[in-house]
């Protein structure tokens, strides 16, 4: 028996491994079929398990060969006492299969628990989030004559996504953002290995490295130095606005964007927009253990149960996780049908159907049409780039990537609540640090200096920056005296936090304020 006489469909041979089919075992002639891969589905909340339940029918007719373990997360998990929604019995499952298939999970605004999407992409190390936006037949936008074929590489663990928020007076809040030299690193090797996995000629690095110019500076600085060891990929860096602007300008233009999560997310749901919306968007995110796949769209609450929910999203997300597998075959078909079904533009449904057809198809409709032209192929879109990015296998990372030759510590400055003028505040702070070595240096609100100097023409916080330089740059600040200092700003002002101002190989670690 030679395999192809074997297989199941012709293009087949492209899959990666074949087991013997359990049915056909013990007969003569056994028949060849692709070996199942093991993923965890989380069918979510909202509209998640309408459209769970239309991919995975659809992947079943599709050849596709799943075996799924379902677990429960979110909303319901949540109401159940799972912390962030995520019970363990789920986390455990989920690191057993290593490949996931999500649907959406609820996250409260403003208020209520950690989002349990984040939640994941953390504790998995999920680093590098991969969002194609490739132009789909048949779909109505205003872009549909242009060749929009882009990936969007989003760094998805760090930024201000790690979650770090202190109110520091009742009406002024922080959010920290972290960005690391590794996590910067590993998701600009990420963006360049895709390049070369999926035959790509170039990766814009996108940053606001010229306003926050050492967190965005670092990323910038981080994906520069990985660039020059990818000679054979053209690299270019752009602010992110003005990216943001060229995407909707000249969306052909790109070809793999790396960026930081803040900026990815929203330019990612941006270039979503440029191909037919979030209904229509998938994503991947990939660690060196484990991917898991999702709709970037949310659980759509207004239209849950309601069988209206449009399944594309998360069905090219399975596709996306059938490539990763080496399902090639089977990928290829599934998504050939699913472009046939929207070049039709039959049983689309609603937010899809647009002005072409008023009768717009439920979510098994659509379902059940994709799965009818399975084995058509379309006329108008190839298949999506065959090969999948496999990211580097490694360790959790728990060190500094480069560790800095020379450090000292040149002040600090700390933070205040303090509720009268920036004058006032300086004298008392002049007074406090008499006969201590620290020389107040500067005084700034919301990020403008305000001392020394004219006093701006601004609104005030009451919340203040108030620098202190060391008297002679050392090695560590003298804790001694500056727990005197801050007990003697006590008497005046509360403080809110510390910051050591540190000298890094001899460039200043800490930014200076606006007009200073
Ligand atoms: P959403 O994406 O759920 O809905 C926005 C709009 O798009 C709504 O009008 C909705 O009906 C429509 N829509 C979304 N997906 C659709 C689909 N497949 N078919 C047809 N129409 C669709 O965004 P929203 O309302 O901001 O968020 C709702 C909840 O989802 C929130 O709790 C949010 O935190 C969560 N969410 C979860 C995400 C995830 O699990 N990755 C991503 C985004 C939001």
């Amino acid at each position: 028996m030679t395999l192809n006489t074997a297989l199941e469909h012709d293009f087949d041979e492209l899959d990666a491994d074949y087991v013997v089919a359990p049915e056909t075992v013990t007969k003569r002639q056994p028949k060849l079929v692709p070996s199942a891969l093991k993923a965890v589905a989380l069918p979510g909340d909202g509209i998640g398990p309408e459209i769970m339940e239309a991919t995975q029918r659809i992947l079943v007719a599709g050849g596709a060969r799943i075996d799924w373990t379902t677990c429960e997360a979110g909303a319901s998990a949540n109401a159940k006492g799972a912390a962030s929604g995520l019970p363990g019995e789920t986390l455990d499952e989920i690191a057993k299969a290593g490949l996931v298939l999500k649907g959406p999970l609820e996250t409260g605004i403003g208020a209520g628990g950690k989002s349990a999407n984040v939640t994941l992409r953390k504790h998995f190390e999920l680093y590098a989030n991969v969002r194609p936006a490739r132009r789909l037949p048949g779909v109505i936008t205003p872009y549909m004559d242009r060749n929009i074929d882009l990936v969007v590489v989003r760094e998805n663990v760090e930024d201000l996504y790690a979650g770090i928020e202190h109110m520091q007076t009742p009406d002024v809040a922080q959010c920290l953002k972290l960005i690391t030299r590794a996590g910067s690193t590993k998701i600009a090797e990420a963006a360049f290995a895709l390049a070369k996995a999926e035959g790509r000629k170039r990766v814009t690095v996108a940053s606001k490295a010229n306003i926050m110019k050492l967190s965005e500076g670092l990323f910038k600085q981080a994906c520069e130095d990985v660039a020059g060891k990818h000679p054979t990929i053209q690299s270019d860096h752009m602010i992110i606005d003005n990216l943001a602007h060229r995407l909707v300008m000249s969306p052909e233009d790109f070809d793999v964007i790396c960026t930081t999560n803040m900026n990815g997310d929203i330019i990612s749901d941006l270039t979503a927009g440029l191909v037919g919306g979030l209904g229509l968007a998938p994503s991947a995110n990939l660690g060196a253990r484990m991917a898991m796949f999702e709709a970037v769209h949310g659980s759509a609450p207004d239209i849950a149960g309601k069988g209206l929910a449009n399944p594309t999203a998360l069905l090219l997300a399975a596709i996306m996780m059938l490539r990763q597998g080496g399902k090639l075959a089977a990928a290829e078909r599934i998504e050939q049908a699913l472009y046939v079904t929207l070049e039709d533009g039959k049983d689309l449904t609603a937010d899809m159907a647009g002005p072409r057809n008023e009768k717009a198809g439920s979510t098994s409709a659509f379902a059940d049409r994709v799965i009818s032209n399975l084995g058509q192929r379309s006329q108008h879109c190839p298949p999506a780039p065959k090969a999948s990015l496999k990211l580097p296998k490694g360790k959790p990372q728990t060190t500094a990537v480069s560790a800095p030759t020379k450090r000292t510590d040149a002040g600090m400055d700390i933070f205040v609540e303090y509720g009268g003028s920036p004058t006032e505040l300086a004298a008392c702070l002049k007074a406090a640090s008499a006969g201590l070595p620290f020389t107040l240096a500067m005084i700034s609100n919301r990020g403008l200096k305000v001392y020394p100097g004219t006093v701006p023409m601004a609104d005030f916080a009451d919340h203040w920056r108030c620098r202190f330089a060391s008297r002679a740059p050392q090695d560590d600040l003298p804790e001694q005296q500056m727990a005197e200092l801050m007990a003697r700003i006590s008497k005046f002002a509360r403080w809110c936090h510390v910051e050591r101002l540190q000298m890094i190989d001899g460039t200043p670690g800490f930014s200076v304020a606006q007009g200073q």
